[in-house]
Parts: C-alpha cells; structure tokens; sequence
C-alpha cells in the first residue's frame, strides 16, 4: 500500500530533506585569484556556493595578512551571496562596525582573542550581522559553554589559522560532535562551520560528525574550475549529510 508507507516514512523524508537543506558550502576567497575576485566567486556561486568566507587577518592574532573592508566593499557589489567575515585579528570590537558597514553579513570572532566575547557578539548583532564565535584546534569546546544561547553560528578551525592549504586536523572532529550534541540537549539554535583543509577526503567525516557550513578555499579556487570544484564537494557533503539521517 503506497500511501501507507508514504504517511509513515514521510517524518523520515522531511527529515532527509532538512539535513540536505541544512548542507551549506562557503568557499574561502583566500585561495582565489584576486585579480579576477568576481569571476571566481561568480564560478563558485554557479557550482552551489551561498556563502563567500573571507579570512581577515592582521598579522598578529596570525601570522598572516589578507584584506580589509575596501575589499569587502567591492565584494559586497559583486554578490549576492552573504558574506562570511572570519576575523582573525585582536581587536575585533575596533572593526566590527566597519565591516559591517562594508557589507558583511556574518561576523566571527576568536573566542581566544576575546575578553569580553558577550559583549562583542552583541557588538556585531547590534550591527544587524550574524553573531558568530571561532575555536581554534586547541580551544576546547567548553570554553564557549556561557555564549551557545546567544550565538547565530560556532566555526570549529580544523587547521591553526593563518594559511589556506594546510593539512586537516582529525582531532578537531570531535569538538563538531559535541556541539552539535550540546544544541540538542540545551535546544540551542546556533549552526555548526568547519574550516580548514576540507576537501574531496575530508568533507564527508566533518559533515557526518555534524557540521553544516563547510569552508573550502584551496579545494574550490586551488586548481581547476571552482564551479565543478564545488559542485563536488557539495555533492559529497550531502551524500555523507543522508548517511546522518
Ligand atoms: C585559515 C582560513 C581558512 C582557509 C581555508 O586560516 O581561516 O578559511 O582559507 O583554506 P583551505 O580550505 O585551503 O584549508
Ligand atoms: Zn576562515
């Protein structure tokens, strides 16, 4: 009797549709070719992208520099798609509003970097921006027990931050699976990205261990078309996001 077992698996079919649904990929811009931004993002949004992560570095925090709101600005007129705003900096409160001003529309910020993290994720809600927080491969997840209530998205780093193109960090898994344990017990509602060294051999495990928002730069922008680039990497994160269900 089909109707019958359509009523009765249905709970189990939205369920399915749900976690695809939930499967987001945000390809990091660090990996692009900044002389032709536009047409990359532009490929990657044509493979399924709908976020832009752009990595913000200042050189202390990390051992890098990247960019600064003038490129967020520039980006911001050649998307539609909502920017990610990653900022690995030491003084986030100070550029909070001038990204947002540029067109950011997610902020994260490093729990490790900040003294008063309740008050600067209120900073970028209060400037119309999702609230996010970042824990580095040693920053356990405890550490953000007291800001899970107020927080719009949790970035678990599965490399150390600084570069694009390093090796995945399998340790970082586990911090994944207890947050998303965490979100059940307390009925958070924050969502869960990864970054750093996924690709075609890593994507799978991270969104099976429970991540949703998958960041991606060299394996999007590194080599080839990043439109197929991504169309693969999507495709195996919802496979592996049905294995879940
Ligand atoms: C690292 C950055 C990442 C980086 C990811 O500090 O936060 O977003 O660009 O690059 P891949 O995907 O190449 O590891
Ligand atoms: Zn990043």
């Amino acid at each position: 009797m089909p109707w019958r077992a359509l009523v009765l698996e249905f709970p189990q079919l939205l369920l399915a549709f749900w976690t695809l649904v939930l499967i987001e990929l945000a390809p990091s811009i660090l990996a692009a070719d900044f002389a032709h931004l536009a047409d990359q993002v532009e490929r990657a949004t044509a493979g399924g992208a709908s976020v832009i992560h752009v990595d913000i570095m200042d050189g202390h925090f990390v051992p890098n520099l990247t960019l600064g709101p003038p490129v967020v600005k520039s980006l911001r007129r050649a998307t539609r798609l909502p920017l990610d705003c990653h900022l690995m900096i030491e003084n986030p409160d100070q550029f909070v509003p001038e990204f947002a001003e540029a067109g950011a529309n997610w902020i994260s910020v490093h729990q490790e970097v900040c003294r008063n993290l309740n008050r600067t994720l209120n900073l970028i809600k209060q400037h119309e921006c999702r609230a996010g927080v970042v824990i580095n491969p040693a920053t356990p997840v405890e550490t953000l027990s007291e800001v899970l209530d107020i927080v719009d998205y949790v970035l678990v780093m599965s490399v150390n931050p600084g570069f694009g193109a390093q090796k995945f960090i399998p340790g970082t898994l586990h911090k994944i699976a207890k947050l998303a344990e965490i979100r059940t017990a307390r009925g958070c509602e924050y969502r869960i990205e990864v970054d750093g060294g996924i690709g075609l051999d890593t994507v799978a495990e991270v969104v099976r261990a429970g991540a949703e928002i998958l960041v991606s730069g060299s394996a999007v922008f590194g080599k080839g078309d990043a439109k197929v680039n991504a169309q693969a990497l999507l495709e195996a994160a919802r496979s592996a996001s049905l294995q879940r269900v």
